[in-house]
């Protein structure tokens, strides 16, 4: 038997298939069947889903659809079967090669910046379900995303080479599924239990952290225990919260119970400590390479101006917030970097990446940075964004999408300084391209 290979794993598509919504390789195989009997040579085509541990699975079922359009034809010669079948697993068996330099997995955990969908298997009011969420999303249709089209995990996933994670609590999330990672992340947490009670039934930071669990026994049971280790420690994960612990908590009606109890710098602190607990619970279950983002411009969204701004000008108390945060976590990750020996946690700065295309919309392709594309009242920034709010035409001139969230073209800006931020103004101490770089050595 002879295998030409007539187009290489080359080009890109979109594949409506089983992968839904990932990029795959199509290649195309010439089998030469040299035996007893002689056939035509067969063009094989095979999709393998691009650099992901799934390829296997895919591969598997595209071989055997073929296989069953092909039996089914040539039902006569079972001769023939008996060569495709060898042949099929003799090409199997060189496609299975590159499961050794597989995608690493990632996980995602925390708020609505980065949850995927996981509130849409929950009975919550914080939801992204209906659109015009989702109008630039490859499918046109709402995900749970809190975007026009993809978000953050969405771009980082593009830099890893993977598909994107599914949520966790998605039923399509299983078998080799599992091994791209998973997405934990529930809109509306914060670092506290009591953030985002308004929104009844959603997945706080411990509970996230006991999925984190669950899905490493099941993938025990998939691939055995050592595997799973050294798969979480190679693992890239990003974390994303806090931004709630304040707009949904401290500031969500004057007097709250947590602004009675604590000053802003007190509660800030108090942040901290919890934030910090979770990190070492995260690192314990075996994470060992974190982006940290730090909270937003949190007084310059859409929401806030709309609320607390009489000239467009951002809330100073809620920008005193992010300020007393900020610098607060950066000196947590070093000081568990230094507990740990090991850059463990990178911090991210996403106040800084989002305050330059607010301080500079235009240098950014953005026409505005105070007008949600989606909303309504002043600067289209109260209330949700529904079907009956009003929606800009040009997604990619809007920084904001919703009265909280980026636009999809702004998060692709911020995953891109992720990876090139060449100082440690954004990222510390090293940016993704290095990060990406060192532990492909792993
Ligand atoms: C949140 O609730 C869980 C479960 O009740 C508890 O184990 C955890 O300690 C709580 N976290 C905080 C920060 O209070
Ligand atoms: C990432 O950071 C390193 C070190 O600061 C820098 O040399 C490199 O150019 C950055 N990567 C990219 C792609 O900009």
């Amino acid at each position: 038997m002879k295998v030409d290979i007539l187009h290489a794993c080359m080009a890109v598509e979109f594949s409506a298939d089983l992968m839904a919504l990932s990029y795959s390789t199509t290649c195309i195989i010439r089998l030469v069947l040299v035996g007893p009997v002689s056939f035509p040579p067969i063009h094989v085509h095979i999709h393998i889903y691009k650099k992901a541990i799934s390829s296997v699975v895919f591969i598997y079922t595209s071989v055997l659809g073929l296989l069953f359009t092909l039996s089914y034809s040539m039902a006569s010669s079972l001769i023939f079967i008996a060569w495709l079948i060898l042949a099929l697993v003799m090409t199997l068996g060189t496609f299975v090669v590159p499961q050794a330099e597989a995608a690493r997995a990632f996980f995602v955990f925390g708020d609505s910046l980065v949850d995927n969908g996981n509130n849409n298997y929950l009975a919550t009011t914080a939801r992204a379900d209906s659109p015009p969420y989702g109008i630039d999303y490859p499918t046109r249709r709402p995900t749970g995303r809190f975007s026009n089209g993809k978000n953050i995990p969405d771009f980082i996933s593009e830099q890893i080479g993977s598909e994107s994670t599914l949520p966790y609590l998605s039923p399509q999330l299983t078998g080799q599924r599992l091994l791209v990672g998973a997405n934990f992340a529930s809109a509306g947490i914060g670092i506290l239990n009591d953030t985002g009670i308004q929104f009844v039934n959603i997945i706080r930071m411990f509970r996230q952290l006991e999925y984190f669990q669950e899905y490493q026994n099941r993938v025990t049971a998939l691939i055995g225990a050592q595997r799973t280790k050294q798969l979480v420690n190679r693992a890239l994960v990003l974390i994303t919260v806090g931004g709630n612990d304040f707009v949904n908590n401290y500031y969500l009606v004057p007097f709250s119970a947590r602004s009675r109890q604590f000053s802003l710098p007190n509660y800030a602190k108090y942040l901290i400590s919890e934030y910090k607990k979770l990190l070492m619970r995260l690192y314990d279950l075996g994470a060992r390479r974190v982006l940290v983002t730090g909270t937003g411009p949190l007084g310059c969204v859409p929401a806030e101006l709309a609320q607390r701004s009489r000239n467009g000008e951002c809330s100073a108390e809620l920008q005193r917030a992010a300020s007393l945060f900020n610098p607060q976590l950066d000196q947590m990750l070093r000081q568990l970097n230094s507990q740990y020996g090991s850059d463990v946690f990178i911090g991210v700065n996403t106040r800084q990446m989002s305050n330059d295309f607010i301080t500079n919309p235009q240098a950014f392709g953005f026409t505005t940075s105070k007008v949600a594309c989606c909303g309504q009242g002043r600067y289209n920034g109260l209330g949700l964004c529904t079907p009956a709010s009003n929606l800009c035409p040009n997604r990619d001139l809007y920084a904001f999408w919703d009265p909280f969230h980026p636009s999809e073209k702004a998060n692709g800006i911020i995953v891109q300084q992720f990876m090139t931020s060449g100082s440690t103004k954004y990222m510390y101490p090293m940016n993704l391209s290095t990060i990406m770089a060192m532990d492909s050595n792993i």
